[in-house]
């Protein structure tokens, strides 16, 4: 798709007219799903009955939900999906591994079993089922899991959180330079904290992006807010030609030169270290990739951003952004939106934005040209691509 838009910032600050038909549709749709009496008729009509009996199950989950993901980090944490991935085990085995008794053990099993982590057989042997085979055996999907206990945590009063009188959390502090100025005082330790999680899941992303755009059109590329570099690996290993540059927070960029130091000096990605908002960016680059980075700011932070980003470029280069957006086209969409629309507001800062809204932005930086290119999932990522 190929869109140039005129803009006036991504949140309009007019109030709506009154509201449209399809708003007052939808309102009296709501009132009559609220009465007993419709839903009883709805249950009688064969074809209604299967799309309640949809809705009803989906609402069930949601209500679950929280205990499902708890069963999940349970069945990893306490060892128990490594476990079994030795082979069909016995209860007795497991209990011996996980150091619960076998009463306790039987429960987490039945508990697991329910979400597809591990099958009982009839023949008394637990074995890995579907989810639990991918869990064991992907680093990355293990360290969001164990991650989310953070999230969790900050979530455990989301009336507070909603309604920002939490403001302390755990994620906040993870992410230790999101918020206004907070990039300056990123030490070491808090670098490594949240870059190795970033480089535990980037592998999954690269894969999506790649496949998403074709970077063998260009011919130096740097990847600003790059992280400790497992985008520019990934593009490297696709594409070995192109010449590679990262741009990162020095205790970030420090860790990148050290994952890259082993590597033949002309095969070594070049790391920059700096803030992406104060300092010069490098030039000379025909293609800037910015992944998983404007969410975790404010518009005013993105604008600043992204004009740095258009003073180091030249015309007829490129702008690559990659992360996860907002959108109401698809059930992957709406769960991006609503899943990273809390996550970066727990971490109290950042936004998940549009596709358009992020055109928006880039077109106020001084961008035009603009496509929007679907990932496969876009739970992971939506590219915007734009043109100095
Ligand atoms: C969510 S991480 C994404 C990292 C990587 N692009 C990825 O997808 O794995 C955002 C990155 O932006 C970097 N960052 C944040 N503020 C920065 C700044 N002012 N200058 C340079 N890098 C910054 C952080 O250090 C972090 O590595």
């Amino acid at each position: 798709m190929s869109l140039e838009m005129s803009v006036s910032g991504s949140h309009g600050t007019l109030g709506p007219g009154p509201p449209g038909w399809r708003s007052r549709l939808q309102a009296w749709r709501a009132r009559q799903v609220a009465r007993p009496a419709f839903r009883r008729f709805v249950q009688r009509l064969p074809l209604s009955r299967a799309f309640s009996r949809a809705r009803e199950e989906e609402l069930f989950s949601i209500v679950t939900g929280f205990v499902r993901s708890q069963i999940l980090f349970a069945a990893l944490q306490s060892g128990l999906i490594d476990a079994v991935a030795g082979g069909p085990a016995t209860v007795r085995d497991l209990a011996h591994a996980t150091g619960f008794s076998e009463d306790r053990l039987q429960r987490l099993l039945q508990a697991a079993q329910s979400i597809r982590l591990v099958r009982l057989g009839t023949d008394g042997y637990v074995t890995l089922a579907d989810h639990g085979a991918v869990v064991q055996s992907d680093e990355g999907i293990r360290a969001m899991i164990r991650h989310h206990a953070l999230l969790y945590r900050d979530l455990s009063d989301p009336v507070a959180l909603f309604g920002g009188t939490q403001t302390d959390t755990e994620l906040r502090r993870l992410w230790s330079y999101a918020g206004a100025g907070r990039e300056s005082s990123v030490q070491p330790g808090a670098a490594a904290a949240y870059s190795e999680l970033m480089t535990a899941s980037q592998s999954m992303l690269a894969d999506e992006i790649l496949q998403a755009y074709d970077f063998r059109r260009h011919k130096r590329l740097l990847d600003v807010g790059g992280g400790e570099g497992v985008f520019v690996a990934a593009v490297a290993e696709r594409h070995p030609v192109l010449k590679l540059s990262l741009f990162e927070l020095p205790p970030v960029a420090d860790r990148a030169r050290a994952r890259f130091s082993s590597r033949p000096l002309g095969q070594c990605p070049r790391c920059y270290g700096g803030s992406f908002l104060d300092d010069p960016l490098p030039r000379g680059h025909d293609c800037v990739t910015l992944v998983r980075v404007l969410f975790d700011h404010e518009d005013a932070v993105v604008l600043r951003l992204l004009r740095n980003v258009r003073a180091a470029m030249d015309p007829g280069q490129t702008l690559v952004i990659a992360e996860p957006m907002a959108g109401n086209q698809s059930e992957g969409q709406r769960l991006s939106t609503g899943y990273f629309g809390v996550y970066v507001m727990a971490m109290g800062s950042g936004r998940c934005r549009t596709p358009e809204e992020i055109v928006g932005l880039a077109h106020a930086a001084g961008f035009s040209g603009f496509e929007i290119r679907p990932c496969r999932s876009p739970l992971m990522a939506t590219l915007v691509v734009a043109r100095p």
